[in-house]
């Protein structure tokens, strides 16, 4: 498979799906900023709350060929995102169904956590950071990306998004709690160097990207 071969709207046998994707590609940066983080790095990757994979048909477009597990607590977007891998004829992928409040697999690499930190308690948070944080190899990284509290208007229209979501049933679950700043630095810094950078692009939201990085 070629550089950018795989059309991932394409690969998804909804409707709702395909045009979820096709925008979601199109209006956040997200994916296009872990890219170069993940680039030269050997470590297989542990994607918690991949969804329907986008991430892991992303990196495969980007010539990225580590082994990428990827974990979600919905069935259905498992379902789908096992469907477009079979599709895609890529291989090297994995997608599970798991509930990161229960635990996360085995791993030893790169961990990537991705707006799915809203749905836990302060406690799951810090429970899933620290033990993402302990799946990371040395020279690894944690990339996590969440809106943070903090008192803009981009943090107002974070939370009604994700009610929004919750409200369309495209998510199960409503948000809980977001974490602020130093709750990232408090946790993940007995681990390594943390930054914290905004991550919005030209959405509405309070996004930032949190990379720890483990000497
Ligand atoms: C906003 S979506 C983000 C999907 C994906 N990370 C991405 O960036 O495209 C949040 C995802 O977290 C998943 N999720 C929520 N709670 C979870 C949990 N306890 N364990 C695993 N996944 C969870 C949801 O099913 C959903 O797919």
């Amino acid at each position: 498979m070629k550089h950018g071969e795989i059309q991932i709207p394409s690969l998804y046998r909804k409707r709702s799906d395909r045009c979820y994707v096709a925008c979601k590609l199109r209006s956040d940066p997200l994916y296009q900023a872990i890219t170069p983080l993940l680039r030269d790095s050997p470590h297989p990757l542990l994607d918690v709350g991949c969804g329907l994979g986008l991430l892991s048909f992303h990196l495969r477009n980007e010539g990225i060929r580590v082994p990428i597990h990827a974990v979600d607590y919905d069935p259905r977007k498992i379902d789908e995102a096992r469907m477009a891998s079979l599709r895609a004829r890529v291989t090297g992928l994995r997608f599970s169904t798991n509930d990161a409040r229960e635990g996360l697999p085995e791993h030893h690499g790169n961990v990537t956590i991705l707006d799915i930190l809203q749905f836990f308690t302060p406690e799951e948070q810090q429970r899933l950071l620290r033990d993402a944080a302990a799946r990371v190899a040395p020279g690894g990284l944690l990339i996590v990306r969440s809106g943070l509290r903090d008192r803009s208007a981009r943090f107002a229209v974070t939370i009604a998004g994700d009610l929004l979501a919750r409200a369309t049933w495209w998510m199960k679950a409503a948000p809980v709690h977001y974490p602020c700043a130093a709750d990232f630095r408090r946790i993940l810094s007995p681990s390594g160097e943390v930054s914290i950078d905004p991550l919005w692009g030209a959405t509405p939201f309070n996004n930032h990207l949190i990379v720890l990085r483990k000497p």
